[in-house]
């Protein structure tokens, strides 16, 4: 009997799984694949790792800007290849070994429910029960397609085959222009591919800040990637070298065309209806201050919970949430109000807290302020000075959520998110001092300005 059995070992279920031993709980995770999760290998460190690629390429390409000489660089997409295998490998193996430094079963098998308590793996040899004092749904998201864009793996595929091409595509059709198509279109467009982004919304990753849009949009232009908002794709025609994507009343032929509009939970096959567990639209219902699902000692974390988002780093906080009640019978809730969402593009966009529309929509007096990276030093030093830091704050009072766009914009989110987190004032914040030169300056402009007081 273990204490908790886990199925799923992705960032919601190893977290889980390592944060047990802070209370000397007993743990079998049930994993199919390697450990890491969609994360791991076929999500944020592979495509992260593609992005580096893109960025290093992109910055040899500039060298001489800045006074450095180099050959026109080439691109050795192989070589990329290998290098994105070796970073995951290194990862996975790492975590296996943490895993087991902790003690954790690795149970290899695909895990269900075989009563409301137990778990069966059923794996090449056949089938056992694992029993379980608690159980941990953790089973993750797989990419989700629309009708006529059917995955085939070839010529119409989603981030899961893209992150494994073995040549760049020289024209694609990325359907969706939301933080995967966007990480995509950027990657693609610096490393010189023909890219088309079709997002069915009125702006390249909606619900973010338009104005931190634009400093993203302006770059995807000057790479010559099209992006087209507000429009609909119409059936695709696969032909021998390629396909045809009809987007409002032009067609483009393409190599091969990217599905990504948004990831659908993995809940079908588990067993669920031997247990109370209840689905929303697919995803598991979990009382978000324990992570509890309507089966006692049944928990569910990460992408696979229904109305928190799909984030890494969301799912581990739910992990380490779901451990604290299992051990101390007490809820240790996350903190959703300020989870920190980085779009690795080139420039970043990052956000916390409320934009300024949620604010409104909230009821909120809000008072908004921007600044620019225009005349800030380190910008201008790095040749990359079309940043910006948005703020919003209630009228007369604390922040509510903040926007960056630009180089590193992922990092230095997270000062923002203590001010979120903290309920900081404007003014409060203000009487700290950022080093110079540094972008982070940019956010210290920001919270003088809002404060009443800008400096520059
Ligand atoms: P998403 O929800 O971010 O974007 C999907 C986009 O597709 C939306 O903008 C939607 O309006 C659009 N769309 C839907 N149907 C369409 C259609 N028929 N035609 C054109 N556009 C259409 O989902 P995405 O990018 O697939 O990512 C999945 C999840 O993974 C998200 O929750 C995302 O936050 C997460 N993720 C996070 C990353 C990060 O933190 N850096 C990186 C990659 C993914």
């Amino acid at each position: 009997m273990y204490d908790v059995v886990i199925i799923g070992g992705g960032p919601g279920g190893y977290a889980a799984a390592l944060y047990a031993h802070n209370f000397g709980l007993s743990v079998a995770l049930v994993e199919k694949d390697r450990v890491g999760g969609t994360c791991l290998l076929r999500g944020c460190i592979p495509a992260k790792a593609w992005l580096q690629t893109a960025g290093v390429y992109a910055a040899v390409r500039r060298a001489a800007e800045f006074g450095v000489i180099t050959e026109p660089p080439q691109l050795d997409w192989g070589a990329a290849l290998r290098r994105k295998n070796d970073v995951v490998d290194g990862l996975v193996r790492g975590l296996s070994g943490l895993l087991k430094a902790r003690n954790v079963d690795i149970i290899d098998g695909y895990g269900r429910f075989s009563s409301g308590r137990n778990v069966e793996v059923v794996d090449d040899a056949g089938i056992r029960t694992l029993e379980a004092s608690n159980v941990i749904i953790a089973t993750g998201s797989v990419p989700r397609s629309i009708p006529g864009y059917a995955f085939d793996g070839h010529r119409i595929v989603s981030s899961d085959e893209a992150l494994d091409w073995t040549e760049r595509p020289q024209r694609v059709a990325i359907i969706g222009g939301g933080v995967i198509g966007c990480e995509f279109a950027s990657l693609l467009g610096e490393t010189g591919s023909e890219v088309h982004i079709f997002e069915m919304l009125d702006q390249l990753l909606p619900g973010t800040e338009p104005d931190a849009v634009k400093v993203l949009s302006r770059h995807f232009r000057k790479l010559g990637v099209n992006a087209t908002t507000g429009v609909a794709v119409g059936p695709p025609q696969v032909h021998a070298g390629g396909v045809v994507v009809p987007a409002g009343d032009t067609t483009i032929d393409v190599d091969v065309v990217l599905v990504a509009v948004g990831r659908a939970p993995v809940t079908a096959d588990l067993g669920l209806e031997q247990t109370a567990v209840q689905l929303d639209r697919g995803y598991v219902v979990a009382d978000l201050t324990t992570m509890l699902t309507a089966q006692p000692n049944v928990y569910a974390v990460g992408d696979v919970v229904a109305g928190t988002p799909q984030l890494a780093h969301a799912g581990f906080a739910e992990g380490i949430a779901a451990v604290t009640h299992i051990a101390t019978g007490e809820p240790a809730p996350v903190d959703y109000r300020a989870i920190p969402l980085v779009v690795y593009t080139h420039p970043e966009v990052a956000s916390v807290g409320l934009t300024e529309t949620q604010a409104r929509e909230q009821g909120f007096d809000v008072e908004v302020t921007e600044h620019g990276m225009r005349g800030v030093g380190r910008a201008i030093i790095q040749g990359e000075t079309g940043g910006m830091v948005k703020l919003v704050a209630e009228r007369g009072g604390r922040v509510l959520g903040a926007t960056v766009a630009g180089p590193a914009a992922g990092e230095m989110i997270h000062e923002l998110m203590y001010v979120v987190a903290w309920e900081a004032m404007p003014a409060e914040a203000a009487t700290l001092i950022h080093a110079h030169p540094t972008l982070s300056e940019t956010i210290g402009e920001t919270l003088l300005g809002a404060a009443g007081r800008p400096l520059h």
